[in-house]
């Protein structure tokens, strides 16, 4: 890890018709880091993403990655440059396999033959996909096995920065953790953002926690220090954990 920000926004702002959805975001996510993001529903948290990469053009603000003003770029470029991003609905090539899906990812890359079938089986492995696996159509994936596909097509794809809305979502407990694996392996060469609900994830990979609000940053801390919170627990946190106990 190094002291520069691989990614700042400034004065980020995007609005849909009267709707401020993300309203003057100014982050700084370090190289190295994995940071969380988390907030309500509705907070703005995959439209910041979306802002990022020019899935959705900025109303007005900057994105800096490295340094770069991105304004102006078209998205295949932005993921050229190296930010890569899993959307909160997972997208894989459904009539294609495992193997198929993640040797399309990297090929971008520009790698030999035979260091491009490497990188494809050393993700397979980073993933734990056996050959069986490896060889089954997307389309006839379980959910769980679906979003470690999307992210091993992340991992091959070797970004600079990789944002991740959600990943966990609908896993079971067990799933989660080896999600948590999988992104550590991720953050080894990556930074990593990611939004999550899950607590338990966030306490398990997050360094710096940054807490969104009806579009603007409201906290910014270690967890332990955001679960302390009393604003974050009335918004969020709080509501959260009595959603899990009047569930559990
Ligand atoms: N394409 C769009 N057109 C109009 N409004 C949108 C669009 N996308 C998002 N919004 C609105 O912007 C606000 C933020 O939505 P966003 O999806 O970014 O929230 P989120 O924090 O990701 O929520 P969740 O936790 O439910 O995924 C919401 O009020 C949403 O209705
Ligand atoms: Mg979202």
């Amino acid at each position: 890890m190094n002291g520069s920000p691989i990614l700042a926004t400034r004065g980020l702002v995007k609005r849909f018709g009267g709707v401020a959805a993300v309203d003057g975001v100014d982050l700084a996510v370090m190289a190295g880091e994995i940071r969380c993001l988390i907030g309500p529903n509705g907070a703005g948290k995959s439209t910041l993403f979306k802002c990022l990469t020019h899935q959705h053009q900025p109303t007005s603000g900057h994105v800096l990655f490295n340094g770069r003003d991105l304004r102006g770029l078209p998205t295949h470029r932005i993921a050229r440059l190296g930010i890569a991003i899993k959307n909160q609905i997972p997208s894989v090539y459904a009539n294609l396999s495992v193997r198929e899906n993640i040797r399309l990812a990297a090929l971008p890359r520009g790698l030999a033959k035979r260091e491009l079938g490497k990188v494809v089986e050393l993700t397979l492995n980073e993933i734990g996909f056996d050959d069986p696996l490896a060889k089954q159509s997307a389309a006839t994936l379980s959910h769980a096995h679906r979003q470690w596909c999307e992210l091993g097509m992340l991992l091959a794809s070797n970004p600079r920065l990789a944002l991740l809305d959600e990943p966990t979502a609908g896993m079971t407990r067990d799933e989660m953790l080896k999600t948590v694996d999988i992104i550590k392996r991720l953050n080894a060469h990556a930074t990593v953002i990611v939004v999550e609900h899950d607590l338990e994830f966030i306490a398990r990979l997050a360094q710096r926690v940054t807490v969104l609000h009806r579009g603007r940053v409201l906290v910014e801390d270690t967890m332990d220090k955001i679960e302390a919170n009393e604003t974050v627990r009335d918004i969020y946190l709080g509501r959260k954990k009595e959603i899990v106990h009047a569930q559990g």
